[in-house]
C-alpha cells in the first residue's frame, strides 16, 4: 500500500511569452510573462509512493514513458523527495487530454498536475505559491497553469521568488481561443534547446527582453479593461518578436510551416473584413487564434476552407489546479 493523490491541471497558452533561461537549472526567466489557462486541454495525474516500488514507474496514456521522460519526472520527483524526508519510489500514472509537443503545451499541464498530485501524496501541504515554484523547476509553463483564468509570472531573480500570481481568475467577459492543430508531431527543436540557442546568439534577444518586459503593464491594463483588441494587438505582437529571435538566431531556425502561414493570412484577412481575431504561435507550427465566442463561428468557417473540423478546437478562460487524495 502506498501514499496516492491525483491531481488535474488545465494548460496555458502565453499572451506574452516567457522565451530564455537567465537560470537554466532552476528555470528563472530572463522575462515575466502573461497567460490564460485553457478549459479544453488538461492533464490528469495520480502519483502513488510506495515501499513495495524498486524504480519510479511512469505511465503517460497508460504506455510507460521513454528512458529521457523518465529521468526527467525522476529527478523532478527527487525535489520532493528531499523536502518530504523520504525516498520511496513513485508510481506516476499520467492521462494527457493535450496533443503532445505540438506547441499546445502540454509540458505545462504535465508539470503542474505533477508538483501537485506528487507534493499531496508525499504529505507536503504546499501552498499555490510554492506549488507554482516547484511546477517552474519541471517547466517554464507549469509555473502559471497552477492558477486558472489569466496569470502572470514574475520573473524574479532566484527560486524564491520567481513564481506566478493569479491576474484575473474568474473570466466574466468574451474572450476565447481556436486552436489550430496543424500537426502533433513532435516538434524539431524543443523548447529548452531553441530558448537557449536565442539567448545564445541571437542579436535580437536583449531587444526581446526590452520589449517583452514594456509589454507587461500594457498587457495587464488590456486584461483589466476587457479589451479584446488590444490583448489581441499585444498578443500577436509578442509572438511574432518572439518568433524573430528563432530567424536571427545562429544557426536560424523556425517554428512555422507552410500551414502556419496559411492560418496567419486566414486571420488577416478576417481582421480586414472587420472581425476580431487576432494569432498567437508557441515552439511549435500550431496556431491559436484570439477571438470572441460571439464571432467564432464566423471565423471557423473561414478556417474551415482549409483545415478539417477535428482541427479546430475552441477553448475558452479555464480553471486552476484541483487535487484529491
Ligand atoms: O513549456 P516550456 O517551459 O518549455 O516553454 C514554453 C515557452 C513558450 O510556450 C514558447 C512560451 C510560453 O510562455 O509558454
Amino acid at each position: 500500500m502506498g501514499q496516492s493523490a491525483t491531481a488535474r491541471a488545465h494548460t496555458n497558452i502565453a499572451l506574452i511569452k516567457y522565451w530564455g533561461k537567465q537560470n537554466p537549472e532552476l528555470i528563472i526567466p530572463y522575462n515575466s510573462s502573461l497567460s490564460m489557462t485553457l478549459d479544453h486541454f488538461y492533464t490528469d495525474t495520480t502519483v502513488t509512493f510506495s515501499t513495495e516500488l524498486t524504480a519510479d514507474q511512469i505511465l503517460f496514456n497508460q504506455a510507460p514513458a521513454d528512458a529521457a521522460t523518465n529521468i526527467k519526472m525522476s529527478q523532478f520527483l527527487d525535489l520532493i523527495r528531499q523536502q518530504a524526508h523520504f525516498d520511496l519510489h513513485a508510481r506516476i500514472e499520467t492521462i494527457n487530454h493535450v496533443p503532445n509537443a505540438a506547441g499546445l503545451a502540454s509540458s505545462a499541464s504535465g508539470y503542474a498536475a505533477l508538483a501537485a498530485a506528487a507534493s499531496k501524496a508525499a504529505g507536503l501541504d504546499l501552498d499555490r505559491r510554492t506549488l507554482s515554484r516547484l511546477a517552474r523547476r519541471g517547466s517554464g509553463s507549469a509555473t502559471r497553469s497552477i492558477y486558472g483564468g489569466f496569470v502572470e509570472w514574475q520573473r524574479g531573480t532566484n527560486d524564491t521568488d520567481s513564481f506566478a500570481v493569479p491576474l484575473q481568475e474568474t473570466v466574466d467577459w468574451d474572450i476565447q481561443m481556436i486552436a489550430i492543430v496543424l500537426n502533433d508531431r513532435e516538434k524539431a527543436v524543443a523548447s529548452r534547446a531553441g530558448m537557449a540557442n536565442v539567448v545564445a546568439t541571437s542579436p535580437y534577444y536583449p531587444s526581446w527582453v526590452q520589449t517583452a518586459e514594456a509589454a507587461m503593464p500594457k498587457m495587464r491594463a488590456a486584461i483589466i479593461k476587457k479589451d479584446i483588441n488590444l490583448v489581441g494587438q499585444l498578443a500577436e505582437q509578442s509572438a511574432m518578436q518572439m518568433h524573430a529571435t528563432t530567424l536571427s538566431a545562429t544557426p536560424p531556425f523556425t517554428y512555422f510551416e507552410p500551414e502556419t502561414l496559411q492560418a496567419i493570412q486566414v486571420v488577416q484577412q478576417l481582421r480586414q473584413q472587420g472581425i476580431s481575431c487576432y494569432y498567437t504561435m508557441d515552439a511549435g507550427p500550431n496556431v491559436k487564434v484570439i477571438c470572441t465566442s460571439q464571432e467564432t463561428p464566423q471565423i471557423l468557417t473561414a478556417l474551415g476552407r482549409y483545415f478539417k473540423p477535428e482541427q479546430l478546437l475552441v477553448a475558452k478562460p479555464g480553471p486552476g489546479i484541483t487535487v484529491q487524495q
